[in-house]
């Protein structure tokens, strides 16, 4: 079928607003393909978690399922279990021991394949190279690395130990690892020389020396070798992993950790220019990855999964680490772009291994759109049986592109709703029994109480709202690190005891959820989450710029993109030549992600009377619509002239 021949067809299945019910071959295969575990649930929610709970291997079993002093949370209190004995330990007794559990391609083209008794053996060898060097439970385990299967020994290995994990994507700046480093007080940084990105470079441990200059509590440093990159070792405090690896003991015992022990902590952009570390804990959060993992990927032994995020990112964390070792799953790990050496490198890799269940971004699968059905059309992806979406809505059609296209009509499509914040998938179809609609994450995940609010806090049958979770569910954050007033602040404010996600959504007569996007200063860059606070402080920290209000645009790949409005001091030009340097001077003190699309200068900003940026203006201005209320402006007349500016420089 021709490309315009499918988007007519597209269109027209759209109109009839298409649902897709599983099909029959792989519904009768499914792990549930009744409303079984749905019924459970709505009959008794703490008895369905119980249930889940019992996947997991305990060493001691707990006293009380919930208890709930709202807005904080405890699961299975009294229960005792270690995390990377979940996802090692018990398969190597169980008869996986020689079946593998990471299969690794490192851009260039290296493989390697880990087994579970491999991953065993090294995450014990490291987990005692981490004691040797003091590391004890309770302490922060920063890192800063590529795709590599270190990484997740590297997680595992604290997991063991009881040492919380930060893992700062490989791509942020120094500085956004540097206030990372400071804000978790970690004292031992774990990195490599390098790492492969679209054949260039990434010089990690030469970008972490620039940010430990100003991180004095660092003691130790551990670089593992991924190349042969350029480096500088500080004696002393640098440590090559491969050779504290060669004189490791071979069995480290696991720490048996309290369900409410802290597992890790992971940052992520809120509405201030403070990016928070979000905690989780070790019971509850094992709980909630081994089941979504499990029935919403319908994972089976034979499976091989692949899913494409970082772990530099929660996808990563729940649905590469924690998730699928705890259910014993063979799957993929990737270190590079998807379009390296070209643009069918991931679907030689479907290919290659014989994947069976993909889980990726919208914005990977727009872009491959883009790029043409010749390049998947290039490769067998008949081994394929299910496919996964997150990070950002869906369009319908880039749902049916990936339908059609990659899952060749067969396979299920699971959009996937969550946060970094609720730690395991929310709202989502069960694939052998939820009937999909392209574009909607379709139901709540069974245990889950999703609603939408109006503004009052009434819950809305039928049409647009707040999506909210109204009950507690074990994978949630156990707060902000350091902040617990900043926690109540963000996300138990807004309706009392009721948890507000920060997303708008509305609720179809099937009472299928459509999630549409943040209603807060935080804006979805290619499913990534960036506060538009942060922007703004890393322009107005150049010395060129008086002031600035940041906002998200929609952007036909990225979802949403950066767009900057900016006025700057006398004795400067306006201009492409400075516009470059703002570009990269976000880029610098923030991370590539964050680097504005468009900077629009401008001599003043929209101000109400008090003195407050009208964003909601300037939004106005950016979609083309007319403008809401002016009447709080203090000076009319800016906007015109802003509009007038926006139409020039983005030819809208
Ligand atoms: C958005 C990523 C629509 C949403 C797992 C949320 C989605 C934010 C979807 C969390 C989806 C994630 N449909 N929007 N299926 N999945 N989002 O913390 O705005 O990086 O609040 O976690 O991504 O991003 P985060």
């Amino acid at each position: 079928m021709s490309n315009d021949n499918l988007s007519a067809t597209i269109s027209a299945l759209l109109e009839e607003k298409r649902h897709f019910d599983p099909p029959k071959d792989f519904q009768d295969k499914a792990l549930v393909n009744d409303q079984s575990l749905y019924d459970l649930a709505a009959k008794d929610r703490l008895a369905f978690w119980e249930k889940m709970a019992e996947g997991l291997d305990w060493f001691q079993k707990w006293d009380k399922t919930l208890e709930w002093n709202p807005p904080f949370a405890k699961w299975f209190t009294g229960g005792k279990l270690n995390a990377s004995y979940n996802c090692l330990d018990r398969h190597i007794k169980n008869g996986l021991r020689n079946k593998a559990a990471i299969i690794w391609e490192g851009e260039p083209g290296e493989q390697r394949t880990l087994t579970y008794w491999d991953m065993y053996r090294e995450v014990n060898k490291f987990a005692n190279c981490l004691k040797k060097l003091g590391v004890k439970k309770g302490d922060r385990v920063t890192f800063y690395m590529p795709m590599i299967p270190e990484l997740a020994i590297g997680v595992l290995a604290c997991a063991r130990i009881g040492a919380p994990h930060s893992v700062v994507f490989g791509g942020f700046s120094p500085d956004a690892l540097k206030d990372r480093i400071h804000d978790a007080d970690s004292k031992v940084l774990i990195t490599a020389d390098g790492g492969y990105r679209r054949g260039n470079l990434l010089p990690l441990k030469h970008d972490a020396d620039i940010a430990l200059r100003e991180c004095p509590g660092v003691e130790t440093v551990i670089i593992v070798k991924r190349g042969d990159f350029p480096l500088h070792v500080k004696e002393g405090r640098d440590h090559w992993y491969h050779r504290l690896m060669q004189q490791a003991e071979p069995y480290c015992e696991p720490e048996p950790m309290d369900s409410e022990d802290l597992l890790y902590l992971l940052y992520t952009s809120g509405t201030t220019g403070k990016p928070k570390g979000i905690m989780h804990t070790t019971g509850g959060y094992m709980t909630g990855v081994l089941a979504t993992t499990k029935y919403v990927f319908d994972m089976k032994p034979e499976d091989v999964f692949w899913c494409t995020a970082d772990i530099g990112w929660v996808t990563g964390h729940s649905y590469i680490v924690y998730g699928p070792m705890a259910n014993g799953a063979t799957q993929i790990m990737y270190e590079g772009a998807p379009d390296w050496p070209d643009r069918d490198r991931f679907w030689e890799i479907v290919e290659k291994y014989g994947v069976s269940l993909f889980y990726t971004a919208p914005t990977a699968i727009r872009a491959f759109m883009k790029w043409g059905d010749q390049w998947p059309q290039k490769h067998d992806l008949s081994t394929l049986r299910l496919l996964g979406s997150v990070g950002e809505p869906i369009n319908p059609e880039a749902w049916m592109w990936y339908h059609q296209v990659i899952g060749g009509g067969r396979c299920p499509i699971v959009d996937t709703w969550w946060q970094t914040e609720t730690g395991a998938i929310m709202i989502t179809p069960l694939p052998g029994v939820t009937s999909t609609t392209p574009g909607s994450a379709t139901t709540p995940f069974p245990g889950v109480s999703a609603d939408i609010f109006d503004e009052q806090g009434e819950s809305v049958p039928v049409g647009g709202g707040y999506l909210v979770l109204k009950e507690p569910w074990p994978s949630m954050l156990r707060g902000i690190w350091g902040d617990p007033e900043r926690f109540k602040e963000q996300y138990w404010n807004k309706y009392e005891n009721i948890y507000f996600a920060g997303d708008g959504a509305k609720r179809d007569e099937d009472g299928y959820f459509w999630v549409l996007g943040r209603v807060d200063d935080v804006i979805n860059v290619s499913g990534h989450r960036i506060s538009t606070m942060e922007v703004e402080s890393a322009l107005v920290d150049h010395p060129s710029v008086a002031e600035s209000a940041v906002i998200g645009i929609n952007h036909e790949l990225k979802g949403q993109a950066v767009a900057a409005f900016v006025t700057i001091k006398d004795g400067y030009e306006m201009g492409g030549a400075l516009e470059k340097t703002l570009k990269d001077h976000v880029t610098q003190k923030i991370g590539p992600i964050a680097k504005p699309e468009k900077i629009i200068f401008s001599a003043d900003l929209p101000k109400t009377r008090s003195g407050k940026i009208m964003r909601r203006l300037l939004r106005d201005i950016a979609e083309g619509r007319a403008l809401g209320d002016t009447t709080t402006l203090a000076d009319a007349s800016v906007v015109q002239r802003l509009q007038r500016r926006y139409e020039e420089e983005v030819g809208a």
